[in-house]
């Protein structure tokens, strides 16, 4: 059943028959992703049958093969992306595994792949960042939100990360952020302060809430690349109104089917940035049981970093 996190239940159900070209993994941990209270509430792009089991990542050890895998595959760590990744065991598509480096824990593993993967793919592969981009970042104390930062600090430019209240500040600061900045009534014009000549790279995915600021903030030739809509879907896009300011807009969703070579380089750009250090991620441990808590946390906007539950 969709609905408030009230609906979330955990339960004992069959263990999945790994089919052609997928995996069984037995799960040690989970990550929670605004994404599942998004899915929950019925708001998600895409939709599996009733009754569902939620989660879009994991991490564990390939425990039994479907038919068509690599033999090699069999008992190897990893890190996943796949629906129905918060069980003891989960079906994974072959194509969605990452072999995990003995050196990252199950909670690690378990924390990066939707959110680091996109956060790279958001700033590199889409937003194609150079030191001279003046970046902003919304909603730079949430799970993506801290690893833009970090990654845009590091490629060279300017990063401006904005929060939705002052208490979230702190946090965007250490990570780098040259300026952080609160939302609300002033915020265009404290943009404007910091960045006289516009934002050359905006990343959002707040949607509705910031709809009518994403143009005003952009300098000419500015990119936007939108990756969600955590306060509610934007009113639909008048492309005239791009044309003033020449702007380029992407949209992006990790689901997409990439070319394996972007894909498979941004796992390895990421997993080696986690290992030297120059990645981190806030994680706040959890239990399954926990998770209509969570959800509660996250839907309010009240949760900085990650979320992840451990099952074994
Ligand atoms: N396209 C993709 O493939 C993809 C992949 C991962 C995530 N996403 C999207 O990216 C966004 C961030 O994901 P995340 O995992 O980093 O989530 P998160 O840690 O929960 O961060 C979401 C942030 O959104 C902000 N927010 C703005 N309006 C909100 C509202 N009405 N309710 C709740 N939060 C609100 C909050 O930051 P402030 O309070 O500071 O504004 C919150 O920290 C979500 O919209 C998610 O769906 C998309």
């Amino acid at each position: 059943m969709l609905g408030g996190p009230e609906v979330l239940r955990v339960e004992e159900v069959p263990v999945p028959a790994p089919g052609v070209g997928e995996v069984l993994v037995e799960v040690h941990a989970g990550g929670l992703n605004f994404a599942d209270t998004e899915r929950r509430r019925g708001l998600y792009l895409a939709s599996e049958p009733l009754p569902e089991t939620s989660g879009f990542e994991g991490a564990g050890v390939v425990c039994a093969l479907g038919p068509g895998v690599d033999a090699g595959w069999l008992q190897r760590r990893v890190a996943f992306t796949a629906p129905r990744a918060h069980a003891e065991y989960c079906a994974v598509p072959g194509g969605k595994l990452i072999a995990l480096p003995d050196a990252l824990d199950f909670v690690q593993a378990a924390a990066f792949p939707v959110q680091a993967l996109t956060a790279w793919h958001v700033l590199h592969t889409l937003g194609r960042v150079t030191p001279r981009d003046v970046v902003l970042v919304h909603s730079a104390a949430g799970g993506v939100g801290q690893l833009l930062v970090q990654l845009a600090r590091e490629a060279g430019a300017t990063v401006i990360g904005s929060v939705s209240r002052d208490g979230k500040q702190p946090r965007v600061r250490a990570l780098g952020a040259h300026h952080v900045l609160t939302r609300g009534p002033e915020f265009l014009a404290a943009l404007q302060a910091v960045a006289p000549g516009g934002v050359t790279l905006l990343l959002e995915a707040v949607g509705a809430e910031v709809s009518k600021e994403v143009l005003p903030a952009l300098a000419p030739l500015g990119r936007w690349v939108t990756y969600g809509s955590a306060s509610g879907a934007p009113p639909p896009l008048e492309l005239e109104a791009l044309f003033e300011k020449s702007v380029t807009v992407s949209a992006f969703w990790l689901r997409t089917v990439m070319p394996p070579a972007v894909a498979e380089g941004a796992q390895g750009e990421v997993l080696a940035r986690l290992l030297d250090g120059r990645l981190t991620q806030e994680v706040t441990r959890c239990a399954l049981e926990e998770a209509p808590r969570v959800h509660r946390r996250l839907e309010a906007g009240l949760t900085t970093g990650k979320w992840v539950f451990t099952v074994r």
